[in-house]
């Protein structure tokens, strides 16, 4: 058994931390989140103000360069953006050597990744024009492969970005336009999901933020960090939530059944849990949620499902859990996940886009954070340390001596 005291003799300090849960891996002045008080701040403005007041680039701006842009200011941006929107003709190939019924994460990971073998013009993380250009282009691609993504699952030709359109209409055209068919942008839905962006953009350092900051502490480039936070985005615990919150709400299909199913959750001894409930960080109302269940009224209504049952039953569980004891002691809110699903879904898109919707939206934020890491003087190669719990050292015992 390894002698604890020992460790700390060698370095001085030594903590064991299991999920990073009182360790700070790193100073910032992105993302400001008060969980007792239910705050979300970027870059020191209110999430409710930035998601209503202003649009995804102007947040794209706010994150990246650490002020609300000038009216010049952003529409250089969005020229800048706009312009990226493309991908090289040669990625639409590479797109075609997937099984059609692969999953689209899988296929995100895979083509963000491949960036750099396209792109290798901007993978010198030190040149900070290289930087910069790497930043562009990924927020400008991220939805274009998206959304091919999403045109090659469903065997439908791939839908060139227009760039007369903001960034959300954009996208929305990317997947449902159909060529030879006239298709117009609902201004509802697009607004919508600008917002959903918005709301999604960043969260200081979530487990696919930390891996971005992780994988690029070793040097590696802007696509590959990227892509390694995609594939932590992919996991259930984290991007993949606001798919099992649907799911949990259309299988309760009915107010009636919401105290069976609280009731459940309660149950220690049954693993079920109130998906879209409860966050580490969030011990008060998530101020996301507030947004995304106005969202999704204002989706709905434009639907005219103004009485959709779905968000009856998230509304009606939301105030049965509100008033239980279990929930209040515990401190257990709904979070961004329990409406997003309905929305989403509202707007056409499968549950197998919704973590590929998360992961553009979250792309500025890795990237704004791996740009934080980069030019912090501090920074250093992470390298997390370990409790060894194995043997010690153990005799070598030849193979003709074992057994
Ligand atoms: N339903 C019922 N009970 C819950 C729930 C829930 N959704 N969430 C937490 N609890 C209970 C736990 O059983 C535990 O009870 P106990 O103290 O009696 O043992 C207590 O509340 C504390 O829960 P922990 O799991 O310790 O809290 P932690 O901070 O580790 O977990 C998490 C947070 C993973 C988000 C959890 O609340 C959960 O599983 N929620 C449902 C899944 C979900 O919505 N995930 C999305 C998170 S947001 C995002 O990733 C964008």
């Amino acid at each position: 058994v390894i002698d604890i005291s020992k460790l700390y003799a060698q370095t001085g300090m030594f903590t064991y931390d299991p999920g990073f849960t009182s360790t700070a891996s790193t100073q910032s002045t992105i993302t400001y989140i008060d969980g007792d008080a239910g705050i979300l701040r970027y870059r020191g403005y209110p999430i409710d103000d930035v998601a209503e007041g202003g649009d995804f680039i102007e947040c794209c701006y706010l994150l990246l360069y650490g002020d609300l842009p000038t009216p010049a200011q952003k529409e250089d941006f969005k020229t800048r953006v706009t312009r990226h929107t493309m991908v090289h003709e040669q990625m639409t190939r590479f797109f075609t050597g997937f099984r059609r019924d692969a999953h689209p994460m899988a296929v995100m990971v895979a083509s963000v990744g491949a960036m750099a073998a396209f792109y290798h013009d901007s993978t010198d993380i030190t040149d900070p024009m290289a930087r910069e250009i790497a930043s562009i282009r990924l927020i400008a691609k991220v939805p274009t492969l998206a959304a091919m993504a999403y045109k090659y699952h469903i065997g439908q030709p791939f839908i060139y970005p227009r760039n007369d359109l903001d960034y959300a209409a954009n996208f929305l055209q990317m997947c449902f336009a159909v060529p030879c068919e006239d298709y117009v942008v609902n201004p509802v839905f697009a607004r919508a999901l600008d917002r959903i962006f918005t709301l999604h953009a960043d969260h200081e350092q979530n487990a696919s933020t930390s891996t971005v900051r992780l994988a690029g502490s070793s040097g590696a480039n802007p696509f590959a960090c990227i892509a390694a936070g995609v594939a932590c985005l992919w996991g259930p615990a984290h991007g993949g939530a606001n798919e099992a919150a649907l799911k949990m709400l259309e299988e309760i299909g009915d107010a009636k059944r919401i105290p069976e199913f609280v009731n459940r959750a309660k149950d220690k001894n049954d693993p079920f849990r109130l998906m879209g409930f409860g966050h580490r960080v969030y011990k008060n109302y998530d101020p996301r949620a507030k947004i995304m269940q106005q969202t999704s009224r204002e989706v709905l209504a434009e639907l005219g499902r103004k009485d959709d049952p779905l968000l009856e039953v998230a509304v009606e569980l939301e105030q049965v859990a509100l008033k239980d004891e279990y929930f209040i002691e515990r401190k257990l809110y709904p979070n961004i996940d329990f409406y997003s699903g309905i929305t989403l879904r509202a707007m056409g898109f499968p549950t197998s886009m919704f973590t590929v919707l998360f992961s553009v939206a979250r792309t500025v934020g890795w990237i704004a954070q791996w740009k934080e890491m980069i030019e912090d003087p501090e920074q250093r190669i992470g390298r997390p340390r370990q409790l060894y719990k194995g043997e010690v050292e153990r005799p070598y015992i030849p193979i003709d001596k074992r057994g």
